[in-house]
């Protein structure tokens, strides 16, 4: 059953809770966009992670002492009246007979019942400073928690941001189906919108274009906005208001990917709007090219996630040093950092539930190594604003190329090489 899975991952917590302790995980509330215009409610990823469940206001206490794990959960309270208006709600009983929690109750409890579960506890875990308000919500219990009894022991506020994130790296076989889905739908939405680009299009359109092809697959919403951004847009990293005229001599950047059963992919090609590079636009391409495949290349267990990084950097300045953007000896330019005018974002991250998944990045001192189940995006670009020091044929061109990786037993596999990013072969793909 579905929600053993979820019951196991609150199981398997004890290995990394301590004793005597108390994991607080709080759900997503509601959001509104204007007035009493809600968006979609999405569940908050470690939430869900623990639970599958899908209620908002709610939150986990996963209890770790002598006799054991307990979970227990807070819900909405079944309400006859507001079930018409917003649907189905498991309530107490229903999140234990379905979602498996050894205890719940209605989250209009939770003030008063979480002193007592504190109580006796040493350490209470939670994910600090990340749900606004929550912070001075379980100072309060704590502080309701030790007043109860002066001569118990001191009750510490630990982050359990990392042990949080760090549980959710590894990613089970269910997991990998569902990201798998979700990136055979993106990449078939790149596909589309490749296929079906031309001069006079809107941004807009082209992004209505994805939406839709995610939409009809199952992909109800993207995991993030897309960035949709024509010629020169695609130099501002974080352009989302796709609101200008594609021209034909355009490379059209799209960085989307849609939410499956609520996991993310994540993919970026760029193309041009013509069908054809030209021969400046190519030159850049195939160095962004050169450095993605370098770096997909060295996605292997034990290898340092600084690998990719580096041998990004290196492939990039080399690159710019052959098409003559940069001058010099490309070690000593590497070693100074020239690329980073070109290329000023990492390599990548984690993917998972969240788009930029949960997950530290360094073990103690050291950068992280892969192990089998991670799964990382590989994301080069370079970006020439009008207003770089460059020749004039140069500016206006950006290039990103971006694959997520699941790193295997013997090697790694690429998520997303059903979209091409082989120049030539996304030549003939748009004739
Ligand atoms: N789509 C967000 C990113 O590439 O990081
Ligand atoms: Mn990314
Ligand atoms: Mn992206």
């Amino acid at each position: 059953m579905k929600n053993m899975t979820y019951k196991n991952r609150r199981i398997n917590l004890k290995d990394s809770l301590p004793m005597n302790s108390v994991l607080l995980i709080p759900g997503a509330d509601v959001q509104f966009r204007n007035a009493d215009s809600a968006f979609p409610f999405r569940q908050e990823s470690s939430f869900y992670y623990f639970s599958g469940f899908c209620e908002p206001s709610s939150l986990i206490a996963i209890v770790n002492n002598k006799d054991g794990i307990q979970s227990i959960i807070f819900v909405p309270p079944k309400d006859k009246l507001k079930e018409i208006w917003d649907g189905y709600r498991a309530g107490p009983i229903g999140a234990v007979n379905e979602f498996l929690f050894d205890k719940a109750f209605d989250n209009t409890q939770i003030d008063i019942m979480l002193p007592d579960i504190l109580h006796g506890s040493e350490q209470v875990l939670y994910p600090i400073g990340k749900k606004h308000g929550f912070d001075q919500k379980v100072i309060d219990w704590t502080t309701a928690a030790a007043s109860k009894d002066r001569h118990s022991k001191s009750l510490n506020i630990i982050d359990a941001t990392s042990l949080i994130g760090n549980s959710r790296l590894i990613k089970d076989e269910h997991e990998i189906s569902l990201i798998k889905k979700a990136c055979d739908i993106s990449a078939e939405a790149h596909i589309a919108a490749m296929k079906s680009v031309k001069d006079g299009d809107s941004e807009q359109y082209i992004e209505s274009m994805y939406i839709h092809e995610f939409s009809k697959r199952g992909g109800r919403f993207p995991a993030y906005i897309p960035i949709v951004a024509g010629g020169e847009n695609a130099c501002v990293l974080h352009y989302v208001e796709n609101n200008q005229i594609l021209k034909g001599s355009d490379l059209l950047l799209v960085d989307a990917g849609c939410e499956y059963e609520m996991y993310a992919a994540d993919i970026t090609r760029t193309f041009p709007v013509s069908g054809k590079f030209s021969e400046e636009q190519l030159k850049i391409y195939e160095v962004v090219l050169d450095a993605m495949n370098a770096a997909i290349e060295s996605v292997k267990e034990g290898n340092s996630i600084m690998e990719p990084q580096e041998i990004s950097e290196k492939v990039i300045t080399e690159g710019l040093v052959k098409i003559g953007l940069l001058d010099g000896d490309p070690e000593e330019l590497h070693k100074a950092g020239a690329y980073k005018d070109f290329y000023m974002h990492k390599i990548g991250h984690w993917l998972g539930l969240d788009v930029h998944d949960a997950g530290d990045y360094m073990e103690g001192d050291e950068f992280m190594k892969f192990k089998p189940g991670m799964i990382t995006t590989i994301e080069p670009g370079i970006y020439i604003s009008s207003s770089m020091n460059v020749d004039d044929k140069w500016k206006g061109i950006g290039v990103r190329i971006e694959d997520d990786i699941l790193v295997t037993k013997d090697g790694n596999e690429n998520l997303t090489k059903k979209v091409p990013s082989d120049p030539h072969e996304i030549e003939s793909l748009m004739s």
